[in-house]
């Protein structure tokens, strides 16, 4: 299967198989020059290293090993990254790729970036969440000590390779999490993928193969489809952010290292559809059905003490993503599949999100 990501510049393919690490000759389509650095992390580097290390043969290969954790995510992480490559005299004909999760992928992108000015690199994603979210699209950053990807740039992979059966070590709990970003999908752009997500829940969390291909395919479809036509998020990509207004807010109140990215979002998701039901723009029926499937997947509204509404608030006011002088701006959806951009007054937050 693949998805072809449309760019004005810099287009490129996403290829979803099962068993694709195991026969990456496609690869060699995507290297350019001779020279091949392979950027994963420490759990990886004996999972999944050696397998991709056997098919680069035909390549001068070397690997740069970073410790695990969103908590690396930052410039000591990417200076290693760059005094490698000095080290080992890279030149600009060098290929990175990144063999990991969203945290790999967006350090390597970044460093790709910088590295001579740009040089190329490829994206083998192995988390769900970066199988349909993170990999697609070229967002590349590291955090700053004071704000996550904050520090970063809008730089385009060659390819992105996807094998599905990577998922098969993933922890339960990431790839559960990942499920969120894929509902999401849905949510936004596509109310028949949602019911088929609903039809093929036991497939899907047995890890099916042939229902993986199909459900990865089709979020990165979606978000392609969105990054074609809004590359640098000046609009529609903003469709994106349904859940997150709230999501992140929660991940800044628990700590990030409490929560995960796609568990703040799915409890965005809830309460978001019900502002978007309180506002009149959902039906009963239409939220209904998100609260259904939010809840087939195991996701479960969270229960919010008056203290910690008031904390949300509190917290979205200061977020410069989404706040404007006296509102902060959500996702809300018109029905499944019409999400719109709503600015609500900061006056009215307190009666949306506490009163329920
Ligand atoms: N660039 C984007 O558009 C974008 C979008 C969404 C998220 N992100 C970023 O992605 C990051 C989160 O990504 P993530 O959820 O993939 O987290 P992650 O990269 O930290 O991976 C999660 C954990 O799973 C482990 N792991 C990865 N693949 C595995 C496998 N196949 N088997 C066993 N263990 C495996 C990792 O070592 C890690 O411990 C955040 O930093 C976020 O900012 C970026
Ligand atoms: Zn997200």
């Amino acid at each position: 299967m693949q998805v072809n990501v449309k760019l004005a510049k810099n287009s490129y393919p996403i290829v979803i198989e099962p068993g694709l690490l195991q026969t990456l000759k496609i690869i060699e389509d995507y290297i350019t020059g001779n020279e091949v650095v392979v950027i994963t992390n420490n759990v990886l580097a004996d999972l999944l290293l050696p397998t991709v290390k056997s098919q680069l043969k035909c390549y001068d290969h070397n690997e740069i090993i970073l410790p695990d954790g969103e908590q690396y995510k930052n410039f000591d992480s990417l200076n290693k990254i760059f005094d490698e490559l000095i080290a080992k005299q890279c030149t600009r004909q060098t290929t990175l790729i990144a063999l990991g999760g969203g945290v790999i992928g967006d350090m390597t992108g970044f460093a790709a970036a910088c590295y001579q000015r740009g040089i190329a690199f490829i994206q083998i994603p192995t988390t769900l969440l970066a199988q349909v979210d993170a990999s697609v699209g070229g967002k590349t950053a590291v955090n700053h000590s004071r704000a996550k990807n904050m520090i970063g740039a809008f730089y385009q992979p060659q390819c992105v390779l996807i094998d599905p059966l990577v998922l098969n070590t993933l922890p339960a709990q990431h790839f559960h999490a990942g499920l969120a970003e894929v509902i999401k999908y849905g949510l936004i752009q596509d109310a028949e993928f949602t019911i088929w997500l609903s039809e093929h829940h036991a497939e899907i969390m047995a890890k099916n193969p042939e229902i993986l291909i199909t459900m990865i395919s089709r979020c990165c479809q979606l978000k392609a489809d969105i990054v074609a036509v809004d590359e640098r998020e000046a609009g529609l990509r903003a469709i994106l952010n349904f859940g997150h207004t709230i999501g992140h807010a929660l991940e800044v109140m628990y700590g990030y290292e409490n929560i995960l990215h796609g568990e703040a979002v799915a409890q965005g998701m809830f309460i978001e559809s019900h502002m978007s039901y309180q506002l009149g723009m959902l039906d009963e029926a239409e939220y209904n059905k998100i609260i259904d499937v939010l809840t087939l997947f195991n996701f479960t509204k969270p229960n919010l003490t008056k203290a910690q509404c008031e904390q949300l608030i509190t917290l979205m006011q200061h977020d410069k993503k989404v706040k404007t002088k006296d509102s902060v701006r959500f996702v809300l959806l018109n029905s499944i599949g019409q999400p719109e951009l709503i600015d609500i007054k900061l006056t009215d937050l307190h009666n949306l999100i506490c009163n329920n």
